[in-house]
């Protein structure tokens, strides 16, 4: 290899306070695990010089604690875009220590192309491989890796000896042009190749090399619950129900869904239903639940940006690679998320709300309105565009003490005139087509807790006559309830 191998250190002393950098990774998958462990070192030694030492951080999504956690506890962040999952980071931008932005995935590369986000300085990306004359083989996952690759001055790339060569095919690596030259993405269907299996750059603008061999720092799930496996059984169900009043094809439709227990259960459930034919996924990110659907021909063919699996599923995938590259299909974001695809190959989308109001406005991301959990992510992008959209969750959070259908959102990721579908444990509230009034009855009578139907009934009753049921002052009482009482109970209406 014609490149410099330089340690991780080294690689660190390149890079300046102020710097903005573009790191590969969406969730743990294909995040950088050595350089950023390496820059953190760097600004905690010129922090007890006295000297300013932080970095602007965009990827893909999230990243492993490798990379968010050890640059959020060494102070080494100034601004952090568009999504993130980790505690301390999360607890920095809540005290607002450093910058965060919470971004649409799918809008991060274009944001970067626009120039909305000023010079990259550099990218920072794990490889599984690198050719003398540029091109890059990506690990287990695409996200903003080709676009970084493309507007940084500079590169660095970690060898991640972990992962399998034959990874090679797994990527297809298409970027679109800026407006007014876009054309349309040509894909139909989930499964559809339309560009390059690795990303070509300038070797020029390599710099050096980082050999490492760490597996990506994917947990395994909590044991399922009989709450998120009832709420598994009311999707199947209800898209069972659909496809048999002819409202989804016989053929069925691509699945996009959201990441976590939730999602897991959706996906068991959908894959046990005898009346879903198997299916194909068009989503942001891949779990072990999907290689296991598709091991058992459930899953046709999943298109993602990142295959988040554990360390286990990863080697089953590296022992068959015939098999799954035939099955799996890894993208940029940007083609990922495309609501013009979604839109296009009519996705049923399948996302997890924070709560939901009684008009059908989702926040997905807020706590009590003002602190950040993890991030819209990509839940945007693909319910706007869907042919289906649908948000799941609990009707309880904390032990009961916190009612996820409330009179009005926190704060508002999705609102109603995205939003089809709502589902918890006690049921389904289909809003498609419905008035105010109507929705928030189904909601009440559907979705919410039992314990919190009558304090949701009177919200309603007591509101003043209009379109939709709102009293401005009590709004929130649900809120109030909950930071001054702790416990939404409480509320006074
Ligand atoms: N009010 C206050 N806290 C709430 C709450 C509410 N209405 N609902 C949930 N919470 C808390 C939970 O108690 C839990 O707190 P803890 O971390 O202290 O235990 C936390 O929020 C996470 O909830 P949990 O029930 O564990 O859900 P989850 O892991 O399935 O995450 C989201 C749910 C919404 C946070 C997560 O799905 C997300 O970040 N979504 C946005 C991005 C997205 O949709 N990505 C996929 C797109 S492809």
């Amino acid at each position: 290899m014609k490149y410099k191998i330089m340690s991780a250190d080294e690689a660190a002393s390149l890079i300046q306070n102020g710097q903005q950098i573009a790191f590969s990774g969406f969730t743990p998958a294909g995040a950088t695990k050595e350089i950023p462990g390496a820059i953190a070192r760097r600004a905690e030694a010129e922090h007890a010089a006295g000297r300013p030492f932080a970095v602007r951080v965009i990827t893909g999504a999230s990243t492993g604690d490798s990379c968010d956690g050890v640059l959020a506890r060494a102070d080494a962040i100034e601004y952090r875009a568009p999504y993130q999952s980790n505690a301390d980071l999360r607890a920095r931008a809540n005290k607002n220590e450093l910058k965060f932005t919470d971004l649409h995935l799918s809008m991060t590369p274009q944001y970067m192309n626009y120039g909305f986000m000023g010079k990259f300085d550099w990218a920072i990306v794990e490889a599984a491989d690198v050719s003398d004359d540029g091109e890059i083989l990506l690990t287990t996952s695409v996200g903003i890796a080709p676009t970084g690759l493309k507007l940084a001055e500079k590169v660095l790339i970690e060898i991640n000896e972990y992962h399998s060569k034959e990874l090679r095919g797994f990527h297809d690596i298409y970027e679109t042009a800026n407006p007014p030259f876009r054309r349309e993405i040509p894909i139909y269907s989930a499964g559809d190749r339309i560009g390059s299996q690795v990303v070509k750059i300038d070797p020029k603008k390599i710099v050096g090399i980082v050999i490492t061999n760490k597996a990506d720092e994917v947990k395994p799930f909590k044991p399922s619950d009989p709450i998120t496996e009832k709420i598994g059984q009311n999707v199947a169900d209800f898209l069972a129900a659909e496809m048999k009043v002819g409202r989804i094809p016989q053929q069925f439709l691509p699945i996009q869904s959201g990441v976590g227990n939730i999602a897991n259960a959706v996906l068991g459930a959908l894959g046990n239903n005898p009346d879903i034919p198997a299916f194909s996924m068009y989503s942001e990110v891949l779990q072990d639940s999907v290689i296991e659907l598709i091991e058992h021909g459930r899953i046709n063919c999943a298109s993602a940006t990142s295959l988040t699996v554990t360390p286990s599923k990863i080697q089953e995938i590296y022992a068959n690679p015939k098999f799954f590259r035939e099955r799996l299909v890894l993208r940029p974001q940007e083609i990922s998320n495309s609501p013009e695809i979604a839109r296009r190959i009519g996705i049923i989308s399948i996302n997890t709300a924070i709560e939901v109001d009684l008009s059908g406005n989702v926040n997905s991301s807020h706590i009590m309105g003002k602190n950040l959990m993890n991030g819209i992510g990509g839940s945007g992008d693909f319910t706007r565009a869907a042919y289906t959209s649908i948000y799941t969750c609990p009707s309880v959070a904390k032990g009961g003490l916190i009612s996820a259908i409330v009179p009005n959102v926190s704060h508002c990721d999705h609102n109603e005139h995205s939003v089809n579908i709502i589902i918890t444990e006690y049921g389904v509230a289909d809003l498609r087509c419905k008035t105010p009034y109507e929705r928030a009855e189904i909601l009440i009578e559907n979705c919410a807790h039992p314990e919190y139907r009558d304090l949701l009934r009177k919200f309603i009753k007591d509101a003043p006559m209009g379109h939709t049921p709102q009293t401005l002052a009590r709004a929130y009482a649900f809120h109030e309830a909950f930071v001054t009482q702790g416990d939404m109970h409480k509320a006074v209406l």
